[in-house]
């Protein structure tokens, strides 16, 4: 196979889908492994997770710094660790402009609703609220207005009768980390296929 492209992971909490990337990145026929998992809170318990499994970290609080200064800071982090891609996953800060634009088509985002629906917070909650009868996952490029970039791949998840916002989203999770690692990869073999021209 050819060389793994090299994704860099930001979160800012629990990690789960950092681990479901990390754990579908031991498949010999993986695309891409992780080279970094970044976090704007050094104490994420994902960051943990990352160190044990071997994986380098970067932790720089976010708090009394200007917003394009700390994404400054985890930009650099990221392109000294040699990323091709980031995978935000769980990273809970609204991105500068000049970040995003410095990653343009090789910045993936997971949010927890079938986008257009639902951008921001309390996503469960709001697809329960409006009487939906799925809720669910997105993989989504990302571009400067949020949660709005091009939708990659989705995945319905029925409600059932007597969810709330957490069974709805303890069951949503299952499916994100199903849908993040084999949408990373296809998109990260499509874009390797178009390179070599042979695709
Ligand atoms: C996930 O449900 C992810 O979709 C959501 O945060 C959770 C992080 O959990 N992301 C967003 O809401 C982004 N807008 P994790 O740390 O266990 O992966």
């Amino acid at each position: 196979m050819a060389e793994r492209a090299k994704l860099a992971v930001l979160l800012s909490g629990r990690g789960s889908n950092m681990a479901a990337l990390l754990y579908a990145a031991k498949a010999q026929d993986c695309p891409y492994a992780i080279v970094l998992v970044a976090s704007n809170d050094p104490d994420a318990p994902g960051l943990q997770l990352a160190q044990a499994e071997g994986i380098a970290t970067f932790a720089r609080p976010h708090k009394g710094m200007a917003r394009s200064d700390h994404d400054a800071v985890m930009d650099a982090a990221v392109r000294a660790a040699g990323a091709d891609y980031i995978a935000l996953a769980g990273y809970m800060r609204i991105l500068s402009e000049g970040f995003v634009r410095g990653w343009q088509g090789r910045m993936l985002n997971i949010h927890p609703s079938l986008l257009p629906k639902y951008k921001g917070l309390h996503t469960h909650e709001r697809a329960l609220e409006a009487g939906d009868s799925h809720g669910g996952c997105s993989v989504h490029l990302v571009t400067a207005e949020l949660d709005d970039g091009p939708v990659l791949a989705q995945t319905e998840v029925a409600i059932l009768p007597g969810d709330d916002a957490d069974s709805l989203s303890a069951r949503v999770l299952i499916a994100e980390h199903q849908l993040y690692p084999r949408t990373l990869a296809a998109y990260v073999r499509t874009r390797a296929g178009h390179a070599d021209g042979a695709g």
